[in-house]
């Protein structure tokens, strides 16, 4: 994909196969719109009285209109004027980036991003062009057979039509848009793909081939031995019921430009993602509905690797390294059972009361590793809880931390990139759940408040740096008829970190 910035006032009479123009439900036209109807002698309001509402999220295409050099003209219906935020203009790119995927058009023009919009910035408008673009064309097909494969996309180039004194600025929203947009399909690729496939050793791959395609990035990726000299002992009882063998990954991105002996350079973020890349619940087995979704537990691990990849293409000024405990949860002879006592890597001993809640205890052990990084803060991401989907349904992913500094960042970063997240409580008092007669600590909390139980527990190996939690059980995925990964939260954390960079 390529973008690029067009800056001619006389937008009639731009050649291109499709010109995106935006209106609004309430019959008003946007700049671009304007022109487009004066240059057509009023068209486009002759349309607006009859046929096209301009409801949010719909199209019509005009062709070959009288005085318009470009060959299609989509209009963009953008909802009501008073409600137009980043989100209706996101809504709107996508629109028009799928009419263009759909048309087999090879590029296209959009004057969406020029329209303002009260809680927007120009650069996070065209990064929002380029992300909608990167979505639509987003396509799984690696397992259809030959004659359901769809074709794939011809779309080459996207054109983002904005003042000449603007260009800079919108060069640099759509240059971050399309990493976190190859980002979030790395991320969705991976949570699709099935888990015959996307195994640990598949996740260890992708980070090696990662590292190999960017110079900022230096993959390690840890076997059984390795774990077990590491003492994991919580991550390693999840993974002895599987034949598949567990990896730890680490995976690094110093950026390009710093030399070595720098000093004060910043201290690394560190990312962590659950990389269960089947969750079957263990002995604890889970019903059968269903639960071929939990092929999508792994989806903490996809939006490490895509956020990292982000991250590695734009080069980040800032050292960030990505941590991901990844096994399978299975029952078998081998397995761990409701009752075991394991001791996990940072010396606690956990009673396991319920092998289903393995998330928690493959986390543990990777925030004690990522102690040793002396790092400035450190986020976990992982599809932890049914318990999350039940408080936050499919819109929020939840945000745990006592740290009110990170977690104001982190909100504020969903917020900018339309991948909102809403803050959960971490109060002491839920700490009581966790009390085990045999242990340090049990790994579950009971029914009452279970995404914020969960996340109790992950606290209790995090006394050493700022931390953070992401619970996107509700968030990584679609189900039904359009199931798919969302690539959720890559835009939150990338935007996270650009902010955390020079
Ligand atoms: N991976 C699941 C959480 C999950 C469930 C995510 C459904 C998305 C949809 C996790 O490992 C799990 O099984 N959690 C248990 C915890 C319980 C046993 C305390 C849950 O949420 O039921
Ligand atoms: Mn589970
Ligand atoms: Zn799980």
């Amino acid at each position: 994909m390529e973008f690029s910035t067009q800056t001619t006032a006389s937008l009639h009479q731009i050649k291109t196969a499709a010109l995106a123009v935006g209106v609004f439900a309430d019959g008003i036209l946007s700049p671009a719109a304007d022109i487009i109807d004066h240059a057509s002698n009023g068209a486009l309001r002759d349309v607006l009285k009859t046929e096209f509402k301009a409801k949010a999220n719909t199209h019509l295409v005009l062709r070959n209109l009288p005085g318009v050099a470009a060959i299609r003209v989509i209009l963009v219906g953008l909802g009501k004027q008073d409600a137009y935020n980043a989100a209706a203009h996101a809504g709107g790119e996508f629109v028009f980036a799928n009419y263009c995927v759909g048309a087999n058009l090879a590029e296209g023009v959009s004057t969406l991003a020029a329209i303002d919009c009260s809680n927007s910035t120009l650069r996070a408008r065209t990064r929002a062009t380029a992300m909608a673009t990167g979505r639509a064309m987003y396509q799984y097909n690696l397992t259809l057979g030959k004659q359901d494969r769809p074709a794939p996309p011809k779309l080459k180039k996207i054109s983002v039509w904005i003042a000449r004194t603007q260009a800079t600025e919108a060069q640099t929203g759509l240059r971050e848009g399309q990493a976190i947009a190859n980002g979030m399909n790395l991320t969705r690729l991976l949570g699709d793909l099935p888990p015959n496939i996307c195994t640990p050793t598949y996740l260890g791959n992708t980070a090696k081939k990662l590292a190999k395609e960017f110079k900022s990035l230096k993959a390690e990726v840890l076997n059984t031995k390795e774990i077990e000299a590491l003492k994991m002992g919580s991550f390693l009882s999840v993974a002895r019921g599987s034949y598949e063998p567990p990896v730890f990954i680490v995976l690094k991105h110093t950026p390009t430009g710093a030399k070595p002996a720098q000093k004060n350079r910043k201290a690394p973020i560190v990312l962590v993602g659950k990389g269960i890349t089947f969750d079957a619940g263990g002995i604890s087995l889970k019903p059968a509905a269903n639960m071929d979704e939990m092929k999508y537990d792994m989806c903490g691990a996809a939006s490490v690797l895509g956020t990292l990849r982000a991250v590695a293409e734009l080069d980040l000024d800032r050292e960030v390294i990505a941590l991901i405990p990844s096994c399978e949860n299975l029952p078998s002879g081998r397995a761990n059972k409701p009752g075991d006592v394991v001791t996990s890597m940072s010396g606690k001993t956990i009673e396991i009361l319920n092998t289903d809640a393995e998330g928690r205890l493959v986390l543990c052990d990777a925030l004690t590793y990522a102690e040793r990084f002396k790092p400035a803060a450190v986020i976990d991401i992982a599809t932890l809880t049914g318990a999350c989907v039940v408080a936050l349904g499919h819109i929020n992913t939840g945000l745990f931390s006592k740290d009110d500094a990170l977690a104001e960042s982190l909100l504020q970063a969903g917020r900018d990139t339309c991948d909102t997240a809403w803050r959960m409580p971490l109060d002491d008092a839920y700490q009581e759940q966790l009390r085990s007669n045999f242990a340090d600590i049990a790994n579950i909390g009971g029914p009452p408040a279970g995404a914020v139980t969960a996340a109790c527990f992950l606290s209790r190996f995090t006394d050493s740096y700022p931390w953070a939690h992401l619970d996107i059980a509700g968030t990584a995925w679609r189900s039904g008829k359009d199931k798919g990964a969302s690539g959720r939260p890559v835009p939150l954390l990338v935007q996270y970190l650009l902010g955390q960079s020079s």
